[in-house]
């Protein structure tokens, strides 16, 4: 900071500041009584695309009533207790107000003696803690998200896998490689496939795995694996999800693991919505076998409220992720326990952001005990929720709520079936439009599905009331129109 910046200008930081932190708490207080989500008014959105590149400064003063009037108002809608969208959470006040602090002190988080090297170390075996994977120093680092910790995640799983036929991928790539087989459940999110091609294993690459109804058909699965050895392919990876984004369903993790275990593959975990379902006594069974992946992929900015972005890459073998991604140029040395080495050695980002204050901050408000009620909450509300569907006659579930997500259809009356995969699909949108309620879409079992996913901690029984209600209405406007 320079020294012009001291005087004057920290005054009136102090005091913009609080009058953001004002704006910022009336915000949320009339969050709740506000529509979920509106449409930009066109002169404001207008103003926002064109916004010229000012010459001068301005005081930050305006800039904080600039933002409060032209900014806040007009959110996601993810702070709303009645937002069912995709699988966005609200802010934990705590993550909040850290964030603040930490942009304050704007460390590059990769080595050193300064407390967010330290936090990040312990914050991530937090998160291994919570959802009971096993941990050692250097099993883990936070990321952008789940997509990211994916890459990275699998990123190990492919050198290792390689190392294992004498192929050298960091300095060969894959020229000359023999072709990797990964075996991926249908239902897994798309960042899975993203991190193949990214990573050079391609689409092409990947294997279904056979589930049906939730159980695995191991042997097919083995004979599966079996035939792709017999081809001269090297089966590396096996992918499962505590908790998909169409449906919140939990794979049968230990049976997965199994596999993996008698195969000799890299089994890799989807946890990033899920995971912390294990936080719910009532369910926390269904998770076993997650303990024994290789690699897990976790999102605290989901379920656990942390503001975005927040992710975590936990692996049983930091070595794995140093194997892939150290390099140490002699312009970044820093001295470190060598045994863990630093952040930048086990993943992409060089500079890294101080993600763990918020984190910590969040964690910390609510303790284990607070999260667990949060979790095991959410999932009752869509227990609550699948039983408001199923009592209602133009509405059907379209697969039981195993977590905090519901998977449900419409079927207005009056409505040829001809007709319903296009009402279904237009459905969320114009729920939306309406702004009293926010969900969203997608495609499972091949028909259009309306999904929501309860994530907000002050979702109660008349939000799910009114989605019910929205979602009717809506579907009746549709046949109608
Ligand atoms: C099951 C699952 N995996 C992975 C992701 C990707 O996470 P992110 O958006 O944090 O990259 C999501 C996002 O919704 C998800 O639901």
């Amino acid at each position: 900071m320079s020294a012009a910046e001291t005087g004057a200008e920290l005054q009136e930081f102090r005091r913009a500041s609080r009058a953001l932190v004002d704006g910022v708490a009336d915000h949320l207080v009339a969050l709740p009584s506000r529509p979920v989500w509106q449409p930009l008014p066109d002169a404001l959105r207008e103003r926002l695309l064109g916004l010229p590149l000012p010459e001068g400064g301005a005081a930050l003063d305006d800039l904080v009533a600039t933002a409060l009037r032209d900014v806040l108002p007009h959110a996601m809608g993810n702070g709303h207790p009645a937002f069912f969208g995709w699988v966005n959470s609200p802010p934990s006040l705590a993550g909040i107000a850290a964030s603040l602090a930490s942009a304050a002190m704007n460390p590059s988080v990769v080595a050193g003696d300064h407390a967010d090297v330290h936090l990040e170390r312990a914050v991530v075996r937090w998160l291994a803690e919570l959802v009971g994977f096993p941990h050692a120093p250097g099993g883990g680092l936070l990321t952008s998200g789940a997509s990211a910790a994916t890459i990275v995640c699998l990123a190990g799983a492919r050198g290792r896998a390689l190392a294992r036929v004498g192929h050298d991928v960091r300095r060969d790539g894959l020229a000359g490689a023999p072709r990797l087989v990964v075996y991926v459940p249908a239902e897994a999110h798309s960042c899975v496939r993203r991190a193949l091609e990214l990573l050079g294993l391609g689409s092409g690459a990947m294997r279904e795995v056979p589930l049906d109804a939730g159980r695995l058909d191991a042997a097919a699965l083995r004979d599966a694996i079996a035939a792709d050895r017999a081809n001269g392919a090297v089966p590396a990876l096996l992918v499962g999800s505590a908790g998909t984004v169409n449906t919140g369903a939990i794979d049968p993790l230990d049976a997965l693991a199994d596999v993996a275990a008698a195969e000799d593959l890299w089994f890799h975990v989807d946890g990033a919505y899920g995971a912390f379902g294990v936080l719910d006594p009532a369910i926390a069974p269904r998770f076993r076998g997650m303990e024994r992946a290789d690699s897990l992929a976790l999102d605290p900015h989901k379920w656990l409220g942390v503001p975005v972005d927040a992710g975590c890459a936990l692996v049983r073998q930091g070595d794995d992720l140093r194997d892939a991604f150290s390099l140490i140029p002699p312009y970044l040395r820093q001295d470190t326990d060598a045994s863990v080495g630093t952040f930048a050695e086990y993943g992409p980002e060089q500079t890294r952001p101080f993600r763990a204050l918020k984190t910590w901050a969040t964690i910390a408000a609510r303790g284990r005990a607070g999260l667990s009620a949060q979790v095991t909450r959410a999932n009752q509300r869509a227990r609550e929720l699948a039983a408001l569907i199923e009592g209602e006659p133009e509405l059907e579930l379209a697969a039981r709520p195993e977590t905090s997500i519901v998977a449900f259809r419409a079927h207005p009356a009056g409505c040829s079936p001809a007709r319903l995969d296009d009402v279904n699909r237009v459905l969320p949108e114009a729920v939306q439009a309406r702004g009293r309620a926010f969900l969203t879409g997608t495609v499972f079992g091949g028909r259009e599905t309306l999904r929501a996913c309860i994530l907000h901690p002050d979702t109660g029984t008349e939000h799910l009331a009114t989605l019910v209600a929205e979602v009717v209405a809506t579907a009746h406007e549709l046949t109608r129109g």
